[in-house]
């Protein structure tokens, strides 16, 4: 996905992958500032912890106790800090490290536009407070979302993120458990789904998906789960968490670049490698 972004954009770029023990997390991310790397991107179970190893951390990266992104920039001789990928970075003498979150923006994102959802105006229920979810569940009452139900199959989970939410978006209507009536968006945040075999995220016994206007799974492997099979099949708009993939990567290149992403050639990469397209 990457490698396709920075191709369509035409930059002398290559993205690569590490694997990093987190005991050296610090040594990793300094060594790559100090090879004049652009960025980075960090995943389980690296984000929380480079919270505290960059130098620098953006709002986004405060606002969500956790890093997915970093971007090394240099100082030119007026002071100024300029991204890595600035023709006279080579001059720059003093370097730094700024970390950036783009997971929580990404699930809106993908919400909104795949689903064609204004969260601000919706009903929802998030399935799954784990990493991803509580997030989702952070940002979904950050983004206006009025009401909002959360399920958890460990409960005192559940009701962390609800006193979350209740302190820093007091907008948001929380309430633990499944909704009475008709809700605009159901989204699933386990891992429910991932394996064959898997059982159902929700309790259809408590829930009917007739009263779901659009179902979002983060699962995006396989392409289509048990849930989403099933929302189709009585109406739901559906989709997989391929967007939120996307998305948070098209907003680290942008971060990199300082240029808008070419989201559709890196969605096409990314399906083309995961589900292997035939025009791949
Ligand atoms: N599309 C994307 O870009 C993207 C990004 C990140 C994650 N994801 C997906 O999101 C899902 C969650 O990832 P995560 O990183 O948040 O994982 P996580 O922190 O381990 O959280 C897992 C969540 O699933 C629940 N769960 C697991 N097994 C369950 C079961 N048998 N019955 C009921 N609930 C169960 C957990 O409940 P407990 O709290 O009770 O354990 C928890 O809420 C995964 O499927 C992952 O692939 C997608």
């Amino acid at each position: 996905m990457q490698n396709s972004g920075i191709e369509a954009l035409g930059l002398d770029w290559r993205y690569l992958a590490f694997n990093v023990h987190p005991d050296s997390l610090a040594d990793a991310i300094r060594g790559a500032q100090n090879m004049h790397f652009v960025g980075l991107n960090l995943t389980v179970p690296h984000k929380q912890l480079a919270v505290g190893l960059v130098d620098e951390l953006d709002s986004s990266a405060r606002e969500w106790g956790a890093v997915n992104t970093i971007r090394f920039e240099g100082k030119d001789a007026n002071g100024d800090w300029h991204s890595l990928a600035h023709p006279d970075s080579d001059g720059f003498l003093e370097l730094r490290s700024v970390g950036y979150n783009t997971d929580a923006d990404a699930v809106v994102r993908a919400c909104e536009e795949d689903l064609e959802i204004e969260i601000a105006s919706s009903r929802i229920l998030i399935v799954g407070v784990g990493g991803a979810g509580r997030v989702a569940a952070l940002k979904v009452a950050a983004s206006g979302c009025k009401c909002l139900f959360i399920v958890n199959r460990t409960q005192s989970k559940a009701e962390s993120v609800r006193e979350e939410i209740r302190s820093r978006f007091p907008g948001c209507e929380v309430i633990i458990g499944y909704p009475e009536e008709r809700i605009d968006l159901l989204i699933n945040g386990t891992s429910l789904g991932l394996k064959d075999g898997d059982s159902l995220p929700v309790d259809l016994s408590r829930i009917s998906l007739l009263s779901v206007g659009a179902v979002y799974d983060m699962i995006y492997q396989p392409a289509e789960t048990p849930l989403l099979r099933a929302a189709k099949a009585v109406g739901c708009k559906v989709s997989n968490g391929l967007g939120m993939l996307v998305y948070q990567g098209a907003k680290a290149l942008e971060i990199w670049s300082e240029r808008e992403a070419p989201v559709a050639a890196m969605r096409l990469a990314l399906e083309a490698h995961i589900y292997g397209n035939a025009d791949e």
